[in-house]
């Protein structure tokens, strides 16, 4: 599905995030990548405040998984805040409720499309390598 950015007017791209991508085979899209080197699983761009994670990896060709079109309607954009929770909105409700259903919950898993950025960072980001398939495994 499109992805649907988010409207808020951004600032000047001064955020650090690093998204650790434990499989970038399969997540990084060489075509719209604009790191350096897309067989490496650390990767840092930055980003404004007022972005999400999720499309802030997606427009440097790190293509988490977005089922919903970033509307929080599903669990496929789930992600590890290594560092820098405190930089990122607070979970909604509707976010906390949605995130329980996600494979491989931890105390640091959000999605990544419900998290704006706030705070000046630096922000670590892990992508679990699981995260290629989780739409592709659904049962049909
Ligand atoms: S893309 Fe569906 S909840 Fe984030």
């Amino acid at each position: 599905m499109h992805l649907r950015h988010s409207d808020a007017d951004h600032g000047p791209k001064t955020v650090d995030v690093t998204y650790i991508v434990e499989d970038p085979e399969s997540l990084i899209d060489d075509e719209h990548f604009t790191g350096d080197d897309p067989t490496a699983t650390e990767h840092t761009f930055k980003a404004a405040k007022g972005e999400h994670l999720l499309e802030v990896a997606v427009e440097n060709g790190i293509n988490i998984e977005h089922a919903c079109g970033a509307v929080c309607a599903c669990s496929t954009c789930h992600v590890y805040i290594e560092q820098g929770e405190e930089q990122l909105s607070e979970p909604t409700e509707a976010e906390d409720d949605r995130v329980e259903e996600a494979p491989g919950l931890q105390r640091n898993s959000r999605l990544s499309c419900q998290c704006e950025i706030e705070g000046d960072g630096p922000i670590v980001v892990r992508i679990p390598a699981w995260n290629r398939n989780a739409v592709k495994e659904v049962p049909h």
